[in-house]
C-alpha cells in the first residue's frame, strides 16, 4: 500500500493575515506525517507527529495559540484512533498542557479508558511525565484580543466560523492501516467545561480499517448532532467516494441544523478528500511524494514532496 496522509488546520474564514501562516503550517505537518510513513512508520504515529506541528504553531487553534474561554484560560479537547482494533484516546478541557494529542495517544495506550476530562486529563498527563505549561504561556496576542472583543461585544455563535483553525490528520501507512487526530482550543469564550466535537468519538474523528479515517472542523455543536466523522464513514459504506461521502454529510449538516464546518477523509485503498462548507479550510495532503495544499474552494497548489522537504529540513 502506499502511503498517503492528510491534514487540515481548521475550517472557516481565515484572516488575511493568517493565510500563508496556514498554508505553510499545514504543509509542515503533511510533510512531517509523510515522513513517518515513507520511512515505513505507522499511520498512527504520523496523524499525532502531525498533529503536533500544528498544536506548537501559533496560527492554529490547538496547542499554543487555542482561543480562550470565557475566563480567558485555554482548555483543550483532543482525540486519536487506531482503525486497526478501533481503540480510541482523548482529553477534554484540559489545561496546561503543549500536546493535548500526544496524551490522547496515552490514554488509548495506557489505559482503560477512551476520555480523560479536565484535571484528571492533567493529572495522568503529568503522571506520564509531560510537563506542565503556565498557562499563559499557550496564550497568543490573537488569542487574547480576539476573547477582549468578544468580552466587549454579545457574545455571536457565528463568530465561530472566523479564524478558527482546528487542526487534524488523517492517514494510511504501507501495511494499509488507517488513523484520525484531531486537536483544538474549541470555541472562543466558550463556557468553562465546554466540550466539542473534537473529544467525541465519532465526531471530531473516527478511524476503522475496513472504510478508512476521517478527521473533522467546525462548529462543534452541529457535529455532534450529526455525528459528522462516523456520518461520513457511513456513506463510504455505502459506496460513495471519499469526496461524494464528505459533501453528503456536510450538505446533511447544514441542511438539518445549520451548521458548517469541513473534513479530511481517506479510504482504505488511499483515496482521500478535503472538503468544507465554510469559505476556507486550510488542508494538504503527500501521495506519491507529492505535496499539495490548498484554502480557498477548488484551488490545489501543487509540490514534489521532495523539494519540499529540502526547504523544510528539520521535517525531513
Ligand atoms: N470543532 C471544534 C469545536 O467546536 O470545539
Amino acid at each position: 500500500m502506499k502511503p498517503v496522509i492528510v491534514v487540515h488546520g481548521g475550517a472557516g474564514s481565515i484572516f488575511k493575515e493568517r493565510e500563508e501562516g496556514s498554508r505553510s503550517g499545514v504543509r509542515k505537518a503533511a510533510l512531517k506525517g509523510y515522513s513517518i510513513l515513507k520511512r515505513g512508520g505507522n499511520a498512527l504515529d504520523a496523524v499525532e507527529e502531525a498533529v503536533a506541528v500544528m498544536e506548537d504553531d501559533p496560527h492554529f487553534n490547538a496547542g499554543w495559540g487555542s482561543v480562550l474561554n470565557e475566563k480567558g484560560e485555554v482548555e483543550m479537547d483532543a482525540i486519536i484512533m487506531d482503525g486497526k482494533n478501533l481503540a480510541s484516546g482523548a482529553v477534554s478541557a484540559v489545561k496546561c498542557i503543549a500536546n493535548p494529542i500526544k496524551v490522547a495517544r496515552l490514554v488509548m495506550e495506557k489505559t482503560d479508558h477512551m476520555l480523560l476530562t479536565d484535571q484528571g486529563a492533567f493529572a495522568f498527563a503529568r503522571a506520564m511525565g509531560f510537563p506542565e505549561v503556565p498557562g499563559e504561556k499557550l496564550i497568543t496576542e490573537r488569542s487574547l484580543n480576539r476573547w477582549k472583543q468578544n468580552l466587549e461585544a454579545d457574545w455571536n455563535p457565528q463568530e465561530f466560523q472566523k479564524d478558527l483553525g482546528t487542526v487534524g490528520a488523517v492517514a494510511i501507512d504501507c501495511a494499509g492501516n488507517v488513523a484520525c487526530a484531531t486537536s483544538t482550543g474549541g470555541l472562543t469564550n466558550k463556557l468553562i467545561g465546554r466540550v466539542g466535537d473534537t473529544a467525541c468519538i465519532g465526531s471530531g474523528g473516527y478511524a476503522d480499517n475496513n472504510v478508512g479515517a476521517t478527521s473533522t472542523t467546525g462548529h462543534g455543536e452541529s457535529i455532534m448532532k450529526v455525528v459528522l466523522a462516523r456520518l461520513v464513514l457511513y456513506h463510504m459504506e455505502q459506496g460513495k467516494s471519499p469526496e461524494a461521502a464528505a459533501d453528503i454529510a456536510l450538505d446533511y449538516m447544514k441542511t438539518r441544523v445549520g451548521g458548517l464546518g469541513g473534513i479530511i477523509v481517506i479510504s482504505c485503498s488511499g483515496d482521500w478528500a478535503a472538503r468544507f462548507s465554510t469559505k476556507q479550510m486550510a488542508w494538504a495532503t503527500v501521495k506519491d511524494d507529492l505535496l499539495q495544499c490548498g484554502v480557498y474552494p477548488g484551488e490545489r497548489d501543487e509540490q514534489s514532496a521532495g523539494e519540499a522537504l529540502s526547504t523544510m529540513g528539520s521535517y525531513a
